[in-house]
């Protein structure tokens, strides 16, 4: 199947697990476990929610894959340029990013997505990490955004 195709099945399974759930961890366990499982690229899935605590940190929230580091300050890293910038980042070579955080050795590209609530606050930010480089493109953006805003922006 296509990427896009992919992405529009994906987003259908989603919005029918999730119909009539508005609880927040429910939501995005639910997001991450069936992307990760739709994409063999996929090798890191997951949430990380803005702090209530530290407004200008991101703790780690529901994901799929190797252990996550558990915070990440705004000023750092592929997450916090997404957070503080409120535009989705792509990195194809993730050594080659400034800041960028490690949290696993193996991660070679990485996309993530800044995602709203309904009155366009940002909750969070969703990060997916691929084994080889420059894994995602366009297409991913457009597919990741049209998934989060349906399941957070509604
Ligand atoms: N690489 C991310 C941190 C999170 S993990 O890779 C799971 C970053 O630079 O923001």
């Amino acid at each position: 199947m296509e990427k896009a195709d992919r992405y529009a099945a994906a987003a259908k399974e989603i919005a029918a697990v999730l119909k009539g759930e508005r609880n927040l961890t429910a939501r995005m366990a639910t997001v991450s476990n069936i992307l990760h499982h739709a994409f063999e690229h996929f090798f890191w899935t997951g949430f990380y929610v803005v702090d209530p605590d530290k407004p200008d940190e991101l703790i780690i929230g529901p994901y799929q894959g190797t252990l996550g580091c558990l915070r990440v300050p705004f000023s750092k890293g592929v997450c916090g340029a997404a957070a503080t910038s409120g535009e989705t980042q792509i990195v194809d070579d993730v050594q080659a990013f400034p800041g960028h955080i490690a949290c696993d050795a193996r991660s070679a590209s990485e996309i993530v997505v800044p995602v709203r609530d309904a009155a366009g606050r940002l909750i969070a930010v969703f990060d997916v990490d691929s084994d080889r480089k420059a894994m995602f493109t366009v297409t991913d953006k457009n597919g990741l955004e049209a998934i989060l805003s349906a399941a957070f922006s509604d």
